[in-house]
């Protein structure tokens, strides 16, 4: 198989890359080299893939990389929460029009097969139970309650606060930011383009992933790098609200071998569908464990939590990935303790 890995020079990308050529694929890299992403990273060792660069929405440079392909893997995308509005232009253009144009340029050279990177963040805040045990989604949670330190989202009828529970791919979806109206609006030209061509496409929602080369130092980046790069000035890591707050950390390395899975299952699919996969580690951590995991590997300060909060940020968010288990054969191999470990350690 000869496969074309958007993003195939990023943080995912590469390890998708990697995987793909030990299996003893063909790849083929389309990367734009971002500068606010690649400048200062060290490049990877030469490998055994032919590179082209440039950017997703260029039309003429997409005809190029697709001769011969027999599936794309759309990791490109500008990432993170938007630090500001000022981002939605970029967030747009980057992953709405560069996908649009991608499918278009798949259509053009007849490319049957589709792996999209999404994200739980099409999720918004995550799912719950109430008292009487029914599913609840939760409205964004309200500045006061913020303000008085009580984070965990509330039952509005009885105020009492809702207990989570995992999200499922049926689940809402509910967009919260520029950059998760732009993961969904993907999705939804992924689903697009297999129902009008009769492809078939997967669309990875991958949780929290953290690993070795993870971005760093940029306003994007996630906890998990930001802890580390504290730590490794000797800081302790800052802990917002009461540290409480779940999520799921999944290493790259087991993102990586999601997308393989993803490609190997897309030939059973029903020509013409899209399917979503959450891709976790299917276990819970709180950003609390997470820091004080990541102080002992790399013998730093203890974290402090500090009870400070921002806006948009959902309070937990953990998925059931028993979908990709049972359909894909995929499951996280990386325990937490280990991924930590190596992490720790590149610094
Ligand atoms: C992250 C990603 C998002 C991705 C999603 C997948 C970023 C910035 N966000 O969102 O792109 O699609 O996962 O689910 O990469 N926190 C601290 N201290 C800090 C920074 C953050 O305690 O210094 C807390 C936050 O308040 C939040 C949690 O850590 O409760 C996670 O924050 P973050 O890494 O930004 O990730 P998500 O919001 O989960």
């Amino acid at each position: 198989m000869t496969l074309l890995v958007t993003g195939g020079a990023g943080f995912i990308g590469d390890e998708v890359v990697r995987l793909a050529l030990e299996r003893g694929e063909r790849v083929r890299v389309l990367d734009s080299l971002r500068p606010e992403v690649h400048a200062g990273r060290a490049p990877r060792e030469p490998r055994d893939v032919e590179f082209v660069q440039g950017d997703v929405r260029d039309a003429a440079v997409l005809d190029r990389a697709l001769v011969g392909v027999d599936a794309v893997c759309h990791q490109a995308a500008k990432v993170g929460l938007g630090v500001d509005l000022g981002d939605a232009p970029d967030y747009v253009s980057s992953n709405v029009g560069g996908t649009a144009e991608l499918i278009a340029a798949m259509h053009r050279a007849g490319v049957p097969r589709l792996v999209l990177a999404s994200s739980m963040v099409v999720y918004g805040e995550g799912a719950y139970v109430d008292a009487g045990g029914h599913r609840r989604r939760p409205a964004p949670r309200a500045v006061a309650d913020l303000e008085a330190g009580r984070f965990d989202p509330r039952d509005p009828d009885t105020g009492e606060p809702l207990t989570p529970d995992v999200v499922r791919e049926g689940d809402a979806l509910d967009p919260r930011n520029t950059y998760a109206l732009s993961k969904l609006a993907q999705e939804h030209l992924a689903a697009t383009w297999a129902r009008s061509t009769g492809g078939t496409a997967a669309m990875l929602r991958y949780h929290n992933v953290y690993g070795e080369r993870m971005p760093r130092d940029t306003p994007y980046a996630g906890v998990a790098a930001i802890f580390r790069s504290s730590l490794a000035r000797g800081e302790a890591p800052r802990v917002f609200e009461d540290g409480r707050q779940r999520r799921d950390f999944v290493h790259v390395s087991d993102v990586a071998a999601a997308n393989l899975a993803a490609l190997d299952g897309l030939p059973g699919l029903e020509p013409g569908t899209a399917r979503a996969f959450n891709v976790g580690s299917g276990r819970v951590t709180d950003i609390g464990r997470l820091a004080a995991g990541l102080a002992e590997a790399m013998g730093g300060p203890s974290p402090v939590v500090t009870g400070e909060y921002r806006l948009g940020d959902v309070r937990h968010i953990t998925a059931s990935s028993e979908r990709a288990a049972a359909e894909l054969g995929w499951r996280a191999a990386v325990a937490l303790e280990d991924g930590l470990r190596g992490f720790a350690a590149e610094v």
